[in-house]
Order: structure tokens, then C-alpha cells, then sequence
């Protein structure tokens, strides 16, 4: 198993991505989380409204690690997490080690969290940027996870404890988001959520996977993407529009995939599956000899995108201004997707991209953000170990 992850994680040198002239192949070494899980499963509690997060001290606060195996009989109250209070720049985020484990509702699992990680989606609210339609204040932040499941709610059908599972904890990214995300010990999270881990990856490589993979998915398939199309990927090396470049050539069968990116991450794109890699420090995607029967756009060039758009053809943004025919939407998580997706993992074809500046582990979530928040990470900011 470790020489898939070791093959199939592409890890780029920490340089200053501008400098960047290859990218390297290295190994991430994760401790799998020893569960032996015993005990029968506890009734989920009753749904509850927005609990407050405790965040005072208190003398019965969880252990910040341990080595015992969890089990639904074993979760304690309390735990440690990143909560932010106030809306603001990082310096909002503190570590507090009595945190109120999040209740269970009929309809999901509690996540023993391992790994976890970042999206622009994750600064962009801790901003304020979607204060109108978020869950109040203080938050646990995070979407991604990755961890083994500890306790099931009543009507969990196909997950029990000790199952390793991963998900985007958050259906609609922007309606609600929950206030105990996944940059703590637990996660509360719907069970239609949630998909069992590939078995090639670690708990590190698959929590950057599922809100950019979803979204790249979705983005293609609203495209109307399908075998034997062109595409042009904007912002190639990122999050998203490295799975976009993958999902596109490896599980639609794209007769011709581009992609941009500076000029040291033309190589990766390359790897990925790109047959042209524009340096676009060097020249203008515009001014290519050709157009694309899908543009995906994950930069916010939504205006020059419908250019090089071919007659007929559609454009898909995720940020910023959209000049029609162009369309943006926004991401639905889904378990679904993941578990549709799930050959294309275990059997390589679509690799996890670890940004090499990571992964951070969780007393360094403030250098996690700060390195996302640069938008020149390349591929997946993650967290890893989670106490
Ligand atoms: N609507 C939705 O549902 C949805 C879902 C997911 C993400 N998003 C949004 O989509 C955007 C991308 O998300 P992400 O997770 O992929 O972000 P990300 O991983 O932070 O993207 C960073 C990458 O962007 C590249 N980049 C920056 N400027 C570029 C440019 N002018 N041309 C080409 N590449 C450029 C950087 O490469 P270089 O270093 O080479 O510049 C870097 O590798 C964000 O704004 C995010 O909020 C929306």
C-alpha cells in the first residue's frame, strides 16, 4: 500500500512556487489510527439547535492525545479545536482544549478526526465574506475531512464504528455551514456525507480530496463535459483544477486537455494529465490557436474564459464575475460522488496533489491558512496529525 501513496502523491519542493523547475515524488508517512472497536453503538442524541461551543477552561478538558482506541463508550464531552470567535484575519484563530464534542443527530456519525484540510471557502468565511447565511459565531472551521467513525446516530444505515471515511461535512458550502467543522478531534457529520477512504490512500491524502473533487465533478458534468471533448483548465496546480485536469482526461476520456499555471508547476500539469501547459507569466491563454469545447475556469478570468470557448461550447466558473454564456454554481457535497469516484482513486488513474508545504499539523492550523490564503498553494493544504 505504501508504494501506491508513494507513487501517486505528488509532492512539489518548497521553494517559492514562482522558482519551482520540477516537482518531486516523496512519501507521506501516516500512522494509521489503531481502532478496535468494541463496543455496540450508542443511540445518536435527539437533534439539537446550534449548541454554544464551551470555550472556557475547564479541569475535565479531553486529553489533547491518546493512544487508547475510542469507542462510542470512550467520547469524551470535551475536546481540542481551532474556534474562531470573531470574524478576521488569522490572528481570530485560537486552540482551545474544551470544545463541546458535537452531538449526534439520528442521521450521522461522530468522526474521530486524523487528517483534515483547507479551502479557499474556509479563510474566505472566517473573513466574514458569507456572514449572512452563516451558522453563528464561535465556529470550528473546516470542510474536509478524513477519520474513523466512533459513534452512529439510529437511522445510520450502512457506516458503523471503526469504518474509515472521508467527506466534505458541508452539503451546501455556502447555506449553513456547520459550527463544528473538522479542525478539532471530532466531527458530527450526515451519514450521506461520507464515503468509505480509498484503500491506496492515507487519511493525509484523502482529506484533500473531497470538496475540490466534488467540484471539479460537478463543474464538468454542468459543463456537459463527455468523451472526445476539449477542455481548457484555468489554474491548473490548485485545489480544484488539479482534479479538473484528472477527472477530465483520465474519467471523461478528454480528446485534449490544456491548462495554465506559472512556470514552475508546467510539469505537474503535465503529469496530471495536460497535453499543453500554458505558462500564463509567459503568454495569454487568449491568444492560443485554438478554442475548447469547455473552459473551467477556478481563477476568476470568467470574462477572457468565453473567449477561447468554441461555438456551442460552455464555460464554468467558480469565482468571480461571470460573462455569459458562461455559469457559475456553487458545490453540493455529496458521498455519492465520492463513491462513483472511487475506481479512479483506488486504482491511480486520479491522484491526491499534497501541497509539499505541508502537511501541517494541527498546532500549526495558523501557518495552514496562511499558506492557502497566498493562492499559490499547489494542490491541497492539509492537516495532519489531528491530536
Ligand atoms: N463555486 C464553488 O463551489 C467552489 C468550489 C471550490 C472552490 N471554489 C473557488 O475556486 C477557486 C479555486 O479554488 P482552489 O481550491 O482550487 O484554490 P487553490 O488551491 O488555493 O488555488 C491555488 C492555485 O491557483 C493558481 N493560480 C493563481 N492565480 C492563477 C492564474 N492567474 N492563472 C492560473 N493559475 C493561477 C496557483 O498556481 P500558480 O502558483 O501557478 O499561480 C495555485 O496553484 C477559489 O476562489 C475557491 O474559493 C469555488
Amino acid at each position: 500500500m505504501e508504494a501506491i501513496l508513494s507513487s501517486t502523491t505528488l509532492s512539489l519542493s518548497p521553494l517559492p512556487p514562482h522558482s519551482l523547475s520540477s516537482f518531486s515524488v516523496s512519501k507521506l508517512t501516516v500512522t494509521r489510527l489503531k481502532t478496535s472497536l468494541t463496543t455496540s453503538s450508542q443511540k445518536g442524541s435527539p437533534s439539537s439547535p446550534v449548541l454554544p461551543l464551551r470555550v472556557s477552561a475547564n479541569s475535565q478538558a479531553a486529553p489533547a492525545t491518546s493512544t487508547e482506541p475510542t469507542t462510542s463508550s470512550s467520547v469524551p464531552s470535551q475536546m481540542k479545536g481551532w474556534v474562531y470567535g470573531e470574524y478576521g484575519g488569522v490572528d481570530v484563530l485560537k486552540v482551545d482544549s474544551s470544545v463541546s464534542v458535537p452531538p449526534v443527530k439520528d442521521d450521522q456519525v461522530l468522526i474521530k478526526v486524523v487528517a483534515a484540510a483547507l479551502n479557499p471557502v474556509d479563510f474566505k468565511r472566517r473573513l466574514g465574506k458569507f456572514k449572512a447565511s452563516d451558522s453563528p459565531l464561535p465556529t470550528v472551521p473546516g470542510y474536509d475531512v478524513a477519520g474513523v467513525v466512533v459513534k452512529v446516530g439510529s437511522q445510520v444505515k450502512s457506516l458503523k464504528e471503526g469504518d474509515q471515511v472521508y467527506g466534505n461535512i458541508n452539503e451546501k458550502a455556502l447555506e449553513g455551514p456547520k459550527q463544528f467543522g473538522s479542525f478539532a478531534e471530532y466531527t458530527a457529520v450526515e451519514e450521506k456525507l461520507l464515503a468509505l477512504k480509498p484503500k491506496n490512500l492515507d487519511f493525509a491524502q484523502a482529506a484533500g480530496l473531497p470538496l475540490a473533487i466534488q467540484t471539479a465533478y460537478e463543474g464538468l458534468e454542468r459543463s456537459g463535459f463527455s468523451d472526445g471533448k476539449s477542455i481548457l483548465v484555468l489554474g491548473g496546480a490548485g485545489g480544484v483544477g488539479s482534479l479538473v485536469i484528472q477527472l477530465a482526461k483520465h474519467v471523461f476520456g478528454a480528446s485534449r486537455v490544456a491548462a495554465t499555471s506559472s512556470t514552475g508547476k508546467l510539469e505537474l500539469l503535465k503529469s496530471l494529465g495536460a497535453d499543453l501547459a500554458v505558462d500564463y507569466t509567459k503568454e495569454n491563454f487568449e491568444d492560443l490557436p485554438e478554442k475548447f469545447d469547455v473552459v473551467y475556469d477556478t481563477v476568476g478570468q470568467g470574462d477572457k474564459a468565453v473567449k477561447v470557448m468554441k461555438e456551442g461550447g460552455s464555460v464554468v466558473v467558480l469565482t468571480g464575475a461571470v460573462t455569459p454564456p458562461g455559469f457559475r454554481f456553487v458545490v453540493t457535497a455529496s458521498g455519492a460522488v465520492l463513491e462513483k469516484l472511487n475506481p479512479a482513486l483506488e486504482s491511480g488513474k486520479v491522484k491526491p496533489v499534497v501541497d509539499s508545504k505541508g502537511p501541517f499539523p494541527f498546532t500549526k492550523v495558523v501557518e495552514a491558512f496562511s499558506d492557502i490564503e497566498t493562492n499559490r498553494a499547489t494542490g491541497k493544504v492539509v492537516i495532519y496529525p489531528i491530536p
